[in-house]
């Protein structure tokens, strides 16, 4: 009684001390040059919109291997004057020529090589209609000024990291199929050495067309001739009226409460936003800091296995498909859901409903933080999908097309690049939206308002997930970007582990419960992130050390 009286009065007076804007705005995003780029729009007067489509189209240039004019992605959006919070939903759309079995072979299974490379795995992009969109309805400064430091890194180059070449090295094989990608990002048929300055002069006139002409310079015109000629003499099925046609839609984001903590996130057509609030649902009724440490690793994974198991069963795009939303997030649900955990077993996926077996994971994305000085703030993630999506560029336009349509469920579970499997409600079909993980979110209490999102194919929802409950925990944006990682998505029926993410001795204590524990590769993700403390006023950003991005202030 004494303690919730307490509690009460700390909720009241919090409140009457928190600052109304931050001091200064802040940014993270995963490379230097597209901090520098939104950096730059903000100190020329542009509010944290503004500073978006800076940091989105310097991404599309510096990280070609991770989203672009090519892709799409989701703009999670908060606007301070009137405390609106809106999801601009760039994501790509199938064409119309696209079909439920295209990409299956004569005997009717999938065909991986072609739903990943090459232009027939390409959806059709969102990316440069939601930056006008972005620019013209909620930014301050004209687009073609939001893309300055775009057009001018495409034109005069950037510096080829270690990065870089590992990921065009990842993907070489494919980028050699196609002669325009290999002219533009490989050297002589290899990975270009670090120092070495990449410039890429189509982009840079593509960008300027839209700089100029806006998004009708993309979707039709010129760019879209090629796009569409280049798509099609390579086997693709775009057409001229797929681009005129392509509509960014603005959605309510999904919105919950974790122990406290409000939790503003992705919507359908991402599954994100549905998978994060139900894991989260589920474990709300532990107090995860007081408990041991394979306690919590083990409920957390068997609330990740159950969210991951809905998302294969339910989640698709809900312009196409009905969504059991409020029934996945109903807390009734989650206590069903809580009530089949064994504390001192792992429930076996098989137990659950059936689905297929998993792939090796590979994965490419970008995300960015923002906050402006007057409140303003934006959590997005974009994507190509693999790095370098489909590694084609129809000629003359410098831009690299997704490899989206794997987001779809090409076969009833059977699982996509990431291992994700799903039925019916992610099931190809004409100008639907494949079934997205990118979770941009916003965390927010009282005194404290946090802004994250990653990279990681299916991983990215686990990934925020953990991001979450640091917050919660009232842990600093440095260590939700750092902290050891681990992830369970239903199938495969095993928890997987970066590099780091379970000592041996928590490897055997989760064993002895029954988990099948993964090792994958090195470490994954490249979280980037904002945290603005209303009471003392600071504001800090933080940049995951895996990654090579930086954070920036104005
Ligand atoms: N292409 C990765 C995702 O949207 O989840």
């Amino acid at each position: 009684m004494h303690r919730n009286w307490c509690a009460l009065v700390l909720v009241v007076v919090l409140p009457a001390a928190a600052a109304d804007a931050p001091p200064r705005a802040a940014l993270a995003s995963a490379h230097p040059l597209a901090t520098e780029a939104g950096i730059e729009i903000l100190a020329a007067g542009g509010n944290a919109f503004d500073a978006a489509v800076a940091v989105s189209a310097a991404l599309a240039v510096v990280e070609p291997y991770s989203s672009g004019l090519g892709g799409g992605g989701f703009w999670l959006l908060h606007r301070a004057s009137d405390g609106r919070d809106v999801m601009i939903d760039g994501r790509e759309t199938a064409p119309a020529e696209a079909d439920r079995d295209m990409y299956l072979n004569a005997t009717g299974e999938v065909d991986r090589d072609r739903a990943v490379n090459g232009p027939l795995a390409a959806g059709i992009p969102g990316e440069v209609a939601a930056l006008e969109y972005l620019a013209s309805r909620y930014g301050r400064l004209p687009l073609a000024r939001n893309l300055a430091p775009a057009i001018r890194l495409a034109r005069d180059g950037f510096v080829v990291t270690e990065r870089y070449r590992m990921l065009a090295g990842y993907r070489a094989d494919v980028l050699r199929r196609d002669p325009e990608a290999a002219a533009i990002f490989l050297l002589d048929g290899e990975p270009p050495p670090v120092g070495h300055v990449l410039k890429q002069a189509d982009l840079a006139a593509t960008l300027a067309i839209v700089a100029q002409d806006g998004a009708r310079g993309f979707y039709s015109g010129n760019v879209a001739e090629r796009l569409v000629a280049g798509v099609r003499a390579a086997g693709g099925r775009w057409s001229r009226r797929d681009l005129a046609a392509y509509r960014v839609i603005e959605r309510e984001p999904v919105i919950g409460e974790y122990r406290g903590v409000r939790v503003v996130t992705a919507a359908l057509p991402s599954s994100g936003g549905v998978v994060l609030l139900e894991a989260l649902n589920i474990l709300a009724p532990w107090d995860l800091p007081s408990m041991s440490a394979t306690d919590r690793h083990h409920v957390v994974i068997e609330a990740m296995r159950r969210a991951y198991r809905d998302r294969a069963d339910y989640l698709g795009d809900p312009d196409f498909v009905d969504v059991p939303v409020t029934h996945l997030l109903d807390p009734q649900y989650a206590a069903k859901m809580r009530a089949s955990i064994d504390p001192a077993r792992a429930t076996p996926s098989s137990s659950l409903p059936p689905a297929g077996e998993p792939e090796p994971v590979g994965t490419h994305t970008t995300h960015f933080s923002v906050i402006d000085r007057e409140g303003n703030r934006v959590a997005a993630t974009l994507s190509i999908n693999l790095p370098f999506g489909a590694a084609f560029v129809p000629p003359g336009t410098g831009v690299v097309l997704n490899d989206e349509m794997d987001d779809f469920s090409a076969k009833p579970m059977t699982p996509n690049a990431y291992g994700l499997v799903g039925v019916n409600a992610n099931a190809i079909a004409p100008g639907k939206r494949p079934l997205s993980s990118m979770t941009p979110t916003f965390v927010e209490t009282p005194a404290r308002i946090g802004i994250l999102g990653t990279p990681g194919g299916s991983r990215i929802i686990s990934m925020v997930l953990l991001g979450v409950l640091e917050f919660a925990a009232g842990e600093p944006p440095a260590r939700w970007v750092s902290e050891p990682r681990y992830h369970h998505q239903y199938l495969p029926d095993e928890v997987q582990f970066e590099r780091g993410g379970l000592d041996d001795a928590e490897q055997a204590a989760l064993r002895a419960r029954g988990h099948t524990l993964t090792e994958v590769g090195r470490t994954y993700g490249n979280m980037q992130a904002v945290l603005w403390d209303r009471v003392t006023g600071a504001v800090t950003a933080a940049s995951d050390p895996r990654g090579e991005g930086v954070p920036g202030y104005d």
